[in-house]
């Protein structure tokens, strides 16, 4: 089976972690910064660990400044997902690294990157969900929620929390979430890529997520994954991102398979593809290895990821045609 020509549905990556190496070096010359300690000699990203991989990440978003930088970052990343199949994605995407979290600039850059997407609507259609960075605090969390709010709409479509989740807890942020729930935002959240199943339950009780960014670390404990499934939450499970962190021991094979089957609404993402040398021709082509998943499989986690997706009715049925006649 050629995996790269399957249609997909990806629910979870990062715009900026999406950025290819070649892409920020680029940025990086033509502005004179040197960030040339983020990369291996090869020209991939450099990290030793989550937390390192963070401060990488935010060394390589220093080369994204303008609007216009953003224009090209979310083109080149929709063409690279395009060629791997996707045919609707939804992206992290944060105020705090398109303009420091000001209203004003963060509609120019969300013009930008909006402009891109309608570009490439044909072949892939984009939305953004807006995320506040856990590890920056509740208090900077509050002008990206706003953000948020002000701009919920056509093109960014939900709320939701990145960055290191052991930094606070995670009812430090039911402000901001509230905020975003009652403005009618759809939320999600990362929880349990790191902490226990007590910060999933945690996330779940205090900030009311519909879904769950990785929420891996809910299969330790039987009760918080009968509660998972009863209350339909959606898991956005990131195979290879997991692996590559190591937030599965080396020695363990990825749970995906028995968090689909203990009934839980399982779906499949990149997260940040260069960074973690996945695509998501690799991820279905894991998920084929590693557990024998086939086409049916396949249309599965598509048809999940299209449910649980956050936007409109009217683009879920446009996005169901595409899969019907790929
Ligand atoms: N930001 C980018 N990738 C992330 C991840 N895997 N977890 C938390 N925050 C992130
Ligand atoms: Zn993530």
């Amino acid at each position: 089976m050629t995996y790269q020509s399957l249609p997909k549905v990806e629910l979870h990556s990062h715009l900026e972690g999406c950025a290819p190496p070649a892409f920020i070096r680029g940025l990086a010359a033509e502005k004179n910064i040197d960030i040339s300690g983020i990369f291996n000699a090869d020209g991939t990203y450099a990290f030793r660990d989550f937390d390192h991989f963070l401060k990488v990440y935010e060394a390589a978003c220093t080369t994204l400044q303008t609007p216009q930088d953003f224009y090209r970052l979310t083109k080149a990343v929709l063409e690279e997902s395009a060629a791997h199949g996707v045919v609707y994605q939804e992206t992290f995407i944060s105020p705090d690294f398109c303009g420091g979290g000001d209203l004003g600039a963060w509609r120019d850059y969300l013009a930008a990157m909006k402009q891109a997407a309608d570009e490439m609507d044909d072949t892939i259609t984009l939305r953004g969900i807006v995320t506040c960075i856990r590890h920056f605090g509740a208090d900077e969390a509050k002008p990206a929620a706003h953000c948020a709010v002000e701009t919920f709409g056509d093109f960014v479509i939900g709320f939701g929390m990145a960055g290191g989740e052991m930094a606070g807890r995670p009812s430090d942020f039911t402000y901001v979430f509230d905020q975003a729930r009652e403005a009618g935002m759809p939320l999600t959240c990362h929880a349990g890529e790191w902490g226990g199943p007590d910060m999933v339950a945690e996330t779940l009780d205090a900030l009311k997520v519909a879904r769950l960014g990785h929420g891996i670390n809910a299969r330790h404990d039987a009760d918080l994954m009968k509660r998972i499934v009863e209350e339909e939450i959606v898991m956005e499970v990131c195979p290879i991102s997991n692996i590559v962190l190591k937030a599965i021991p080396p020695d363990q094979r990825h749970p995906f398979d028995q968090l689909r089957d203990s009934g839980a609404r399982v779906t499949v993402s990149t997260d940040d593809p260069p960074f973690f040398h996945t695509t998501m021709t690799a991820e279905f082509a894991y998920l084929a290895e590693t557990f024998g998943y086939g086409e049916e499989d396949f249309a599965a986690l598509n048809q999940t990821a299209l449910d649980a997706a956050f936007c409109d009715d009217a683009t879920r049925a446009k996005i169901a045609k595409r899969l019907e006649t790929a």
